[in-house]
């Protein structure tokens, strides 16, 4: 990230440099904290990190709020439920009121694309985007890439050349769009594979081509990516029948088997087995990432805190 950086609010805010050096980052704080008994660095002592959650999250509140435990930094875990905004507090008095008793970076999540960049207008502290609505979602782009680089790159550099198909809900994804974003910039080649119904307006401009047919793109990709389909945001049917949807869309045992030897299977969570993914695949002790991918975004977590809150060295 670069040293004048104060948010992140969108993988497209980073460049190549930028991002590698996240990605370095977390390497270096995932070895320097391996094999010590108490999982702790110094360098965020002193700092506040609040957890500002209006939407459901099991995964990325607890990964931030490790991350920012591991570097001594304090924790305040706000949640929308049980707070004054059920009496209807405002987004931009609620973080006032928190950034008042000290907060230096606010981790938001919120149903509101867009409800990040405005947060970013208000509070003179950090500002990291944990998902908005339908829009980004950049961490998750980061432990994604920090994932693919090292079990197909060695750890190192970027990901230049790398085959990407990301299969699914892509409409309704903020996943699919941050990763989009980050993984051009990157190097690495996206084919996006959907219903048509499930490709949003202007997929044409994004640096990725498309695809309707998931059979023929599994053969030339290093990584499948699984989107979870976003029943919650959808109005309309958008497939026949979730048995319809798991025939063309979903992967299977038999499908995995189309893959290269090397390939890997990622899913961001949360999943629906039986639906975009099977039991079968998710739990593949070769290609499945997913439980890794968890693991990783403790680390990219603490890097991009690390290096927004300009911690000094461990
Ligand atoms: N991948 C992801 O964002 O998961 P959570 O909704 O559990 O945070």
């Amino acid at each position: 990230m670069s040293a004048r950086a104060r948010h992140l609010l969108s993988a497209g805010d980073l460049d190549r440099t930028g991002a590698v050096e996240i990605l370095d980052t977390a390497e270096r704080l995932d070895h320097a904290l391996a094999g010590r008994e108490v999982k702790k660095l110094p360098p965020l002592r002193g700092r506040t990190v609040v957890n500002l959650f209006y939407e459901d999250s099991t995964r990325t509140r607890t990964s931030f709020e490790l991350a920012a435990k591991r570097l001594s930094a304090d924790v305040v875990n706000f949640s929308a439920k049980g707070s004054s905004v059920s009496k209807g507090e405002s987004l931009k008095d609620t973080a006032l009121t928190l950034e008042a008793m000290g907060a230096d970076a606010v981790v938001i999540r919120h149903s509101y694309s867009g409800a990040a960049h405005r947060l970013a207008e208000w509070v003179h502290g950090s500002v990291i985007n944990a998902g908005d609505g339908t829009h980004e979602h950049p961490t998750q782009a980061l432990l994604d890439a920090f994932t693919m680089r090292r079990r197909l790159r060695g750890g190192e550099g970027d990901l230049a050349g790398l085959r990407v198909a990301i299969v699914g809900d892509v409409l309704h994804s903020r996943v699919a769009r941050s990763n989009v974003l980050l993984l051009a910039t990157l190097g690495a080649q996206v084919i996006l594979v959907a219903p048509p119904t499930l490709l949003p307006v202007g997929v044409d401009a994004w640096p990725a081509a498309t695809s309707f047919d998931l059979d023929s793109a599994l053969p030339g990709s290093d990584v499948v990516m699984m989107l979870r389909v976003q029943r919650e945001r959808m109005s309309a049917g958008y497939f026949p029948s979730a048995r319809e949807y798991a025939r063309r869309y979903g992967l299977d045992a038999r499908r995995m088997a189309m893959l290269g030897d090397d390939a890997i299977v990622m899913h961001p969570g949360p999943m629906n087995r039986g639906m975009e993914i099977a039991a079968e695949v998710a739990d593949d002790p070769k290609r499945s990432t997913i439980v890794e991918q968890v693991t990783n975004g403790v680390s990219v977590r603490m890097a991009v805190l690390y290096l927004l809150l300009g911690g000094a060295d461990e």
